[in-house]
């Protein structure tokens, strides 16, 4: 079965797979969202099942938390666990900093809630997410329904003074309706090109009236664990300034594979 997974789809798995390892016995552990955090989700679940690990999972949006369940994992609310030992979850783009772009799958304000009541932040991804410097990837901005072209309007005004190479915003849509985030908002993907000061626009689109958060995570992350075609794994951590190199054999499974294929 793994021999039908894409070079991408390998490198997310094998991320996913050598990050698991992280997660100890009676931990509680944030699940971030998007198909990276799938593979992981689905490798804790593997682990419950196969080696009797005793995690509590809090999931960062209603996807996870339904395939958590699905596998087995104990699930329980932020209020309920109130803190965490780690959380694991993908992102769109990180740079040499491990300063993160996320909200590609729209579920960025419960992760960076998640994320930020976590001791660490470990990230999983494929090599392609890596930049030198943000803002490729379109930004994510979550805002409240009500007013959102106001919002709108004064996001792109206060971009005109930004250090950005683009200032095109875009509400994310469902089909033919605006996309509506599992806290009931909506979505600017904001397509800056490259983001001169990260730090800045993260604290400046929050100043912002109608904004609830956005997808820039400054600080928060802990260690990248970054996931190759070949099976290759690299721990790149930020604290320790230290880079390990792993490798992971890809052995079938039917637990972990089935179903993932969509
Ligand atoms: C979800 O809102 C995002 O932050 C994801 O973590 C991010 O988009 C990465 O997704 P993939 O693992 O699917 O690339």
């Amino acid at each position: 079965m793994t021999g039908e997974l894409s070079p991408i789809d390998k490198a997310k798995f094998v991320a996913a797979k050598r990050a698991a390892e992280f997660v100890e016995d009676g931990m509680r552990v944030g699940l971030g969202t998007g198909s990276t955090a799938a593979w992981l989700v689905r490798c804790l679940g593997d682990m419950v099942e196969k080696d009797g690990l005793k995690i509590k999972g809090v999931p960062t949006s209603s996807r996870t938390a339904e395939l958590a369940h699905d596998v087995g994992i104990d699930v329980i609310s932020l209020d309920e666990a109130k803190w965490l030992d780690m959380t694991i979850d993908g992102a769109d783009e990180f740079d040499g900093e491990l300063n993160l772009i996320k909200g590609g799958g729209g579920a960025l304000l419960q992760e960076k809630i998640v994320a930020t009541a976590s001791d660490q932040m470990i990230v999983i991804a494929d090599v392609g997410k890596e930049v030198e410097r943000l803002g490729s990837f379109p930004l994510p901005v979550e805002i409240i329904p009500f007013g959102w072209q106001t919002t709108k309007a004064l996001l792109e005004e206060t971009l005109v003074s930004m250090d950005v190479l683009g200032r095109d915003t875009t509400l994310r849509m469902n089909g033919s309706v605006p996309y509506i985030t599992d806290e009931g908002n909506h979505i600017l993907d904001l397509h800056l090109g490259r983001i001169g000061n990260a730090r800045q626009m993260s604290l400046v689109l929050n100043q912002i009236p109608g904004v609830v958060e956005n997808g820039l995570f400054i600080d928060i992350c802990d260690k990248v664990v970054v996931g190759y075609g070949d099976g290759k794994v690299e721990i790149r951590d930020i604290n320790a300034g230290t880079v390990e190199i792993d490798r992971l054999d890809f052995v079938d499974d039917d637990n972990l594979f089935t179903d993932l294929m969509d």
